[in-house]
Order: structure tokens, then sequence, then C-alpha cells
């Protein structure tokens, strides 16, 4: 019927449109009630009022119909509920971190990946927490949702069944990144997902550079291709002339690698004009801010 590309997607579509139909015939049968009435019972017609006999029939239908359709919503909610909250045991479990303003997916084997990678047919269990405040983790096509809270894990799960990159948003006000708090699902075929699973991680300097900026989240906020988002681009920043405020003043700078590391180090010590004073500190160790500096300090 409708495009349904996990296991989840059709569950919850159908509850949703039972509710719906029960809805619209609802609405149908009160309102053609209330115009029948209208005219019907039109002053012109009955001048003088009537005094009206109750109806014990007519209130036993009115409260027992009622009563059955709540109580098959209720149903259709519960069984599909029950199997969505309760992951089967062979689930291939990622472990996913929110924080201001990006995702990572880390998986068994240590990969990490900025996009939820999953094979198609095979049931997919997210573990989820935060790093600073509360996100949430959605994806429509999916139907599901779940919040990511620091200090507490919380769990989704699906199956994908089509091939095919699907939204994940953030549905959780969580400051002025959230809006570019987004990502994909790529549902691909299980070969193809052995060969990305199993892939040896770039050893290159661009390679692991641009993998380090995936996973610690700089490109959450930072873009490599000239346009700002939350944070100035990268592109070109080595040796730009960059307005900085430190202790209320704004003076100009240019752009070096020791602004670079400190930056990061401390992203505190100077706001950079016209972006808000939002960036987090990451933790990294000592070999990753030297390759992410390194790196950043090629880009063009
Ligand atoms: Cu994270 Cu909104």
């Amino acid at each position: 019927m409708l495009f349904s590309p996990s296991n989840t997607t059709g569950k919850v579509d159908n509850a949703f449109l039972f509710i719906v139909v029960c809805c619209v015939i609802l609405l149908a049968a009160v309102t053609i009630c209330m115009v029948v009435f209208l005219i019907k019972y039109n002053r012109e017609r009955h001048p003088r009022p009537e005094r009206v006999k109750e109806s014990l029939l007519l209130e036993i239908v009115w409260t027992v119909i009622p009563t059955i359709l709540v109580i098959f919503m209720f149903y259709f909610g519960w069984v599909d509920f029950k199997y969505i909250r309760n992951p089967p045991k062979d689930a291939l479990t990622v472990n996913v971190l929110a924080r201001q303003w990006s995702w990572l997916f880390t998986y068994d084997n240590g990969r990490q990946s900025d996009l939820l990678n999953v094979p198609l047919g095979r049931p997919v269990k997210l573990l989820m927490t935060s790093a600073d405040v509360v996100h949430c983790l959605f994806i429509p096509a999916f139907r599901i949702k779940e919040d990511c809270v620091p200090g507490m894990t919380t769990h989704l799960w699906f199956s994908a069944t089509e091939p095919g990159s699907y939204d994940i948003f953030c549905t959780e006000y969580c400051g002025v990144g959230h809006s570019h708090m987004r990502s994909r699902v790529v549902a691909m075929s299980p070969g193809d997902f052995l060969n990305w699973y199993n892939a040896p991680q770039g050893r290159d300097l661009a390679e692991q550079g641009l993998t380090l900026l995936r996973t610690k989240g700089c490109l959450g906020c930072h873009t490599l291709d000239g346009s700002d988002k939350v944070g100035p681009t990268f592109k070109n920043l080595m040796g730009r002339r960059q307005g900085v405020i430190r202790a209320g003043r704004e003076t100009e700078i240019v752009v070096d690698e020791e602004f670079i590391r400190r930056h990061i180090l401390d992203p505190r010590s100077a706001a950079v004009a016209g972006f808000p004073s939002v960036m987090p500190q990451m933790p990294m160790t000592d070999e990753e801010l030297k390759t992410i500096v390194g790196y950043l300090m090629r880009i063009k």
C-alpha cells in the first residue's frame, strides 16, 4: 500500500490510519446530525419548545460504541508499541552519541561514522545517550523517535526493508545549532554493509583529518565548502583575517596554527566576531589534536 522502508513504518501507519478513519466517520456522523437537527427543529417549524423525554437506549448506544472504539484504538496502539519497544536478541547494536550539534554512531568493532549505515533486513538496535543536553533522534520514514538524555541510555530498533537514505532529525530544541543537527540512515545490501564495516580506516592525513572532523562533530557547525553555518567555514582557514572578541574588545587577528590549536582546546578563550560563542570543548587525544590541526591548515 504505502511506501514502507522499515518494519516499523507499517505498524505505526496502521494504528494511525485506524484512528484517522474512526475520527472521520465520527466527524461526519456528528456533522450530519447537526445539520439534520438544524433543519428539522427549526423555530419556524416548531414555534413552541417541547419537553424531550430521555432515551435510555440512545444513551447506552452512544456510551458503548465510543468505548469499544477507544478500546480498539488502545489495543492496536499497545500491540505495535510492545513490538517497537522490544528489540530482538540478534539485533546489530549501534551506540549513538548525541551532542551539540551532531550525531556519532559507533559500531561493535570500533568503527565510527556520522552516518548511520545499516544492512537491509537485519534488526538494528540503537543504544543512545547524550554528551550534553537532551536531544531526540527521529527517523520520520521509519516513524520512530526517542530522546537522548545525558547520563542515561535509551533505545530504538528497526529493520530497514528498502535500500535508500532516510533523514535523521533532532527533534528536541537543543541550542542554536538544533536545526543543523541532521544525519541520515543509509540502508544498503548486507554485502555492501560488510565491505564498509570491515574497510580499513584511512591512513593518510587528509582521510584521518576528515574522519576526525566528522566523528568529533566539527562538521555539525562548520563546512568545508565556504558557507557559514553555526560557525565559520573551514575553507581557507589558515591565514584568514578574522575578527575576534577578547575580554569584550574586538580585534583582528591572522589565523595561524597556534590560534587553531588554542581555540580547539579552549573555545572560550576568544569569541569569533559574528558568530555565537557556543563551541563545546571536545575531548580528544594529543594525537587527534595534531591530526585535526594539521588537516585544518591544509583545507583550501
Ligand atoms: Cu539536538 Cu536539537
